[in-house]
């Protein structure tokens, strides 16, 4: 292999490490399941859930997924603002598939249906927006109305 080939291909390889650390990562962090607990009716998220701790930076995550034992799926929330929250179930209302998160919107791996991050649909086949549950702040918590 002469020098030229030698120095072309160990760049392609370093790009391509770089390219799936940085996948890997990002799909890390953006399928966080937040720890709730149960309170009467709700469950009770705290917002520090949001916080995204790195090596050397912290984040905010766009959202965070909470198990919930009411349903077979699980619940994605949204921050929309400090105190504004969006809670959605992952199910698609046109055949029941689960839905992927994708940044600010959701998309259906079945038929490819996608919706906005309150719930929306922006894409068909599926006609309904997604269930929608209410959600309340205090300083400390997030309260998701199921
Ligand atoms: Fe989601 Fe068909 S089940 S688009």
């Amino acid at each position: 292999m002469d020098r030229k080939t030698f120095i072309k291909t160990c760049g392609f390889a370093c790009l391509s490490g770089s390219a799936l650390v940085t996948i890997l990562e990002s799909c890390a962090s953006s399928n966080y399941f937040a720890i709730s607990t149960l309170d009467r009716n709700q469950l009770v998220v705290k917002k520090s859930e949001f916080i995204n701790i790195g090596k050397t930076t912290q984040t905010l995550r766009k959202y965070v997924l909470v198990k919930s034992n009411k349903f077979s799926f699980p619940i994605v929330l949204y921050r929309l603002g400090s105190e504004r929250y969006s809670a959605l179930l992952l199910q698609c209302t046109h055949k029941g598939c689960e839905l992927q998160p994708q940044g600010d919107y959701l998309v259906c791996p079945c038929h490819g249906s996608e919706f906005t991050n309150t719930g929306e649909v922006q894409n068909p086949p599926a006609e309904q927006n997604l269930q929608n549950f209410k959600t309340t702040t205090d300083d400390e918590n997030i309260y998701i109305q199921q």
